[in-house]
């Protein structure tokens, strides 16, 4: 037995952010942010949130694998933008859709979040504590962007995708994680300043900060790297994958993997060029959006990987 996936969704802000809206407000153009990255618009959010765009996409997920919000047992977000501290979005999602069995937590993991949270959620599912979970990655960048920097933020939007997972005979083959501290400074958000009146503290928020050359050789190397080690350890050979579902950060790692991979780019569903990199929530969007246009047959074999901040890296196949 392994774990499969039984249902998906996903939610994204009404707000369109085209590159032409960008360069009105920041000194760039579409030219540049096309050519560089692959993306033209992004979603951003005004009244929507990390946990109301979580519980919408974790709506349309059940409603797709038949399940009702009280037979989820555990829900897992992946997300770096939770709309409070505390509580977790999983626990305002858990709220917010009535599910009322279930433990929920948030995994911090950035752009490899939802892959962390499948990861986790299927290690539960094996051992047989749980049954059926919602696992979501979610973000609201737009919050921690700085709007002065346009080597960043042109590149992130916000919205989120879940998927409905469950036991089953297949589904999941083979999944890998890492994940590299020493490097985590090349993409960085620091937390909300120290306001303790008994210590020196400055009183400035930081924004996201990216080395985005240092990001680029690390997705290049690490990603065709575990995904080549995905598909050893599920026996396969990188013709025998329908769709390669990437975090959606550049089109240019893209690609770099498909060449490194030897596979057509056209096994490479896109949706950067209108969501730009939402990063937890680029995986299952992607995913969502595939499913939605019945491109994935029962029987066909994805692979998935999410790889960002933290460093962190995550790779999986799974037989639809
Ligand atoms: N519009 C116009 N010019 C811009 C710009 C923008 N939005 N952002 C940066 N520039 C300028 C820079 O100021 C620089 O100008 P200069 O040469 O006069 O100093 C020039 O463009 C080149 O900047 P640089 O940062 O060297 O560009 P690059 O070729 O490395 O491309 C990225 C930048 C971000 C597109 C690229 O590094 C990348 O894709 N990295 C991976 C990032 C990523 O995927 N992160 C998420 C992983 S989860």
């Amino acid at each position: 037995m392994t774990t499969k996936i039984i249902g998906t969704g996903r939610c994204l802000p009404e707000n369109i952010v085209t590159n032409d809206d960008l360069s009105k407000i920041m000194d760039t153009s579409d030219e540049w942010i096309a050519s560089r990255t692959g993306i033209r618009k992004r979603h951003i959010a005004k009244e929507e949130t990390t946990a109301t765009m979580s519980a919408e996409a974790a709506k349309k997920a059940l409603q797709q694998a038949g399940l009702s919000p009280e037979e989820i047992d555990l829900i897992i977000v992946g997300t770096i933008t939770s709309d409070y501290v505390t509580p977790s979005t999983a626990c305002e999602v858990q709220r917010m859709i009535g599910a009322k069995n279930a433990v929920a937590f948030d995994v911090n993991a950035a752009c490899s979040g939802f892959m962390f949270a499948l990861n986790t959620a299927h290690v539960y599912l094996q051992s047989g504590i749980y049954k059926n979970a919602l696992i979501i990655g979610a973000e609201t960048l737009s919050k921690i962007m700085d709007w002065s920097d346009r080597s960043t933020s042109v590149l992130f939007g916000d919205g989120a995708g879940a998927a409905v997972v469950t036991k089953g005979e297949t589904g999941l083959l083979s999944f890998t994680q890492g994940s590299d501290g020493a490097k985590g400074m090349v993409l960085a958000c620091k937390n909300r300043s120290n306001n303790n009146p008994l210590i020196n503290t400055s009183k400035e928020l930081e924004y996201t900060y990216m080395d985005g050359q240092e990001v680029y050789k690390f997705a290049v190397s690490k990603v065709p790297e575990s995904i080549k080690k995905v598909l050893a350890e599920a026996n396969l050979e990188p013709d025998d994958i329908a769709y390669f579902i990437l975090h959606q950060a550049n089109i240019r790692i893209i690609q770099s993997v498909a060449k490194r991979l030897k596979v057509s780019e056209e096994k490479f569903p896109i949706s950067l060029d209108h969501c730009g990199n939402i990063s937890a929530g680029s995986v299952p969007i992607l995913l969502d959006e595939v499913n939605e246009k019945g491109m994935l047959k029962k029987g066909d074999k994805i692979v998935m990987a999410g790889f960002g901040a933290g460093l962190t890296w995550s790779a999986c196949v799974m037989e639809w």
